[in-house]
């Protein structure tokens, strides 16, 4: 065994693994400038500060942090929802709202390692700042239906479970909580999908007991799966904040049954998200199957670009990882074939007819074509078999026959028919054959 391995949870992205990737972010790109949303990008090394209680206790536990040479403390970033508050907070007065944008970056977790779970990974990150009203969620939860459904997913692969955390608080403050007691409790409501009734333990250590009586209206609460079944819920709880709310949810329902995503989208008040700092509406993406860990990750935190030390903005964002989008790519079978970067292969002769070759080459590349050659002398047979290896559709024969008689042989690789031009003509022949013109 060689001696160096990479560290677990690293990943090597080899040619066609790293195409896989590209394919992928370019559709995210592509998606994101769809929807009028600008790109940015910020330090992978930031202030351990940045992290420590603004995150939250289980990211704070799975940080890559050391003492930099200056003595700082620092860490590789495991989210970028606390470095893009900064970078919005900088500049907050002159940047015109709702600032839309999005970046896609890599982020460090010290994780447990399991499937779609790794130490290193890639998130598209979309935020909105400046809009307090549901119309921004309504334009990132689209658009992350859109991530995935540019790929062909549908409705039948992947759903995006839509909860709220500002209902949670009302609720449980109704229940008789205060405001510790709710974080807790929301705390073990985000665990009990994997930990069932163990979810409660944290709670019971910390407070000493739990009713019986409110740990059933939790557990009924938790069950919420429609709009209609919330209105039940909260029917006998008193409050202005609760009507308001009710008709926030039928507005961002409704906005989103309006643009075709009603199929997508399911209420489901088993979800709190983990973070410390989502403030409203809270969001996740599922695979429909359940074999996979979530795909993505959202909601609200209107607070943490105030908590920062800059003035309040509300805001609101999701983040969608690599790993598990992969996954379930590969599982539908939408994984594209490793496409190849090769237009035009060049056949040379021999040395001779290297120097003749090289300026078309170089002028064919200019004009942006993929273009390939031997880089030292190799039989024409052989020459042949790497073209058609390439993927390339045209190969360009530059032999001392053709180029005795001043022509350069052109051969459609696919259907092997073969004709000649002059040499000064071999750009617009390729230039035809490539927009689908005389060839
Ligand atoms: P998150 O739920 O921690 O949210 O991560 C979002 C997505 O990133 C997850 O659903 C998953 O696909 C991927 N992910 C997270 N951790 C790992 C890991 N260790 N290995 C592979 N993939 C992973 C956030 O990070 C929020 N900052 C998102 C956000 C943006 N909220 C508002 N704006």
């Amino acid at each position: 065994m060689a001696q160096f391995q990479s560290l677990p949870g690293f990943r090597e992205f080899y040619p066609d693994a790293l195409a896989r990737r590209n394919h992928i972010f370019r559709l995210w790109r592509q998606t994101a400038n769809t929807f009028g949303f600008q790109e940015y990008d910020a330090p992978v090394l930031e202030p351990l500060e940045l992290y420590k209680t603004k995150s939250g206790d289980e990211i704070e536990a799975q940080l890559f942090s050391f003492t930099d040479k200056g003595g700082r403390e620092v860490a590789l970033r495991p989210e970028m929802t606390p470095t893009v508050c900064r970078l919005v907070g900088e500049k907050a007065n002159s940047l015109k709202r709702p600032i839309k944008w999005f970046s896609i970056a890599e982020f460090y977790r010290y994780e447990r390692m399991q499937k779609g779970r790794g130490r290193c990974f890639f998130q598209l990150n979309a935020d909105i700042f400046g809009e307090p009203g549901v119309e921004a969620e309504t334009e990132l939860i689209a658009m992350l239906v859109q991530c995935f459904a540019g790929f062909g997913l549908t409705a039948e692969d992947f759903y995006v479970r839509l909860s709220d955390r500002n209902l949670w608080f009302y609720y449980l403050e109704a229940l008789g909580l205060d405001e510790v007691r709710v974080r807790g409790m929301l705390s073990a409501v985000d665990r009990f999908e994997k930990l069932g009734d163990d979810a409660f333990k944290d709670y019971v250590t910390q407070f000493g007991a739990l009713d019986e009586g409110v740990k059933a209206k939790v557990l009924a609460f938790l069950q919420i799966k429609s709009l209609a079944a919330l209105e039940t819920a909260v029917s006998g709880i008193p409050g202005d904040k609760l009507t308001a709310r009710l008709a926030d949810w039928r507005k961002l329902l409704g906005n989103l049954a309006a643009m075709g995503l009603g199929g997508f989208v399911e209420v489901d008040f088993g979800v709190v998200r983990g973070l410390a700092y989502y403030t409203g509406f809270v969001f996740e993406a599922f695979d429909r199957k359940g074999e996979l860990r979530a795909l993505a990750g959202g909601g609200r935190y209107d607070s943490l670009v105030g908590k920062l030390g800059y003035g309040e903005m509300p805001a609101v964002g999701f983040g969608v990882g690599d790993m598990t989008f992969a996954l379930l790519l590969e599982q539908r079978g939408l994984t594209p074939a490793f496409v190849p970067t090769t237009d035009i292969y060049v056949v040379i002769g021999g040395e001779a007819e290297r120097a003749a070759a090289f300026g078309d080459i170089f002028a064919l590349r200019a004009a942006g074509f993929r273009v390939d050659y031997p880089l030292k002398d190799l039989a024409f047979g052989k020459q042949f078999k790497v073209a058609a290896e390439s993927g390339a559709k045209l190969a360009l024969i530059y032999g001392g026959d053709e180029l005795a008689k001043g022509v350069v042989k052109i051969r459609v690789l696919g259907d092997r028919s073969e004709h000649e031009v002059p040499r000064d003509q071999v750009a617009a022949a390729v230039r035809d054959f490539f927009s689908g013109g005389a060839e």
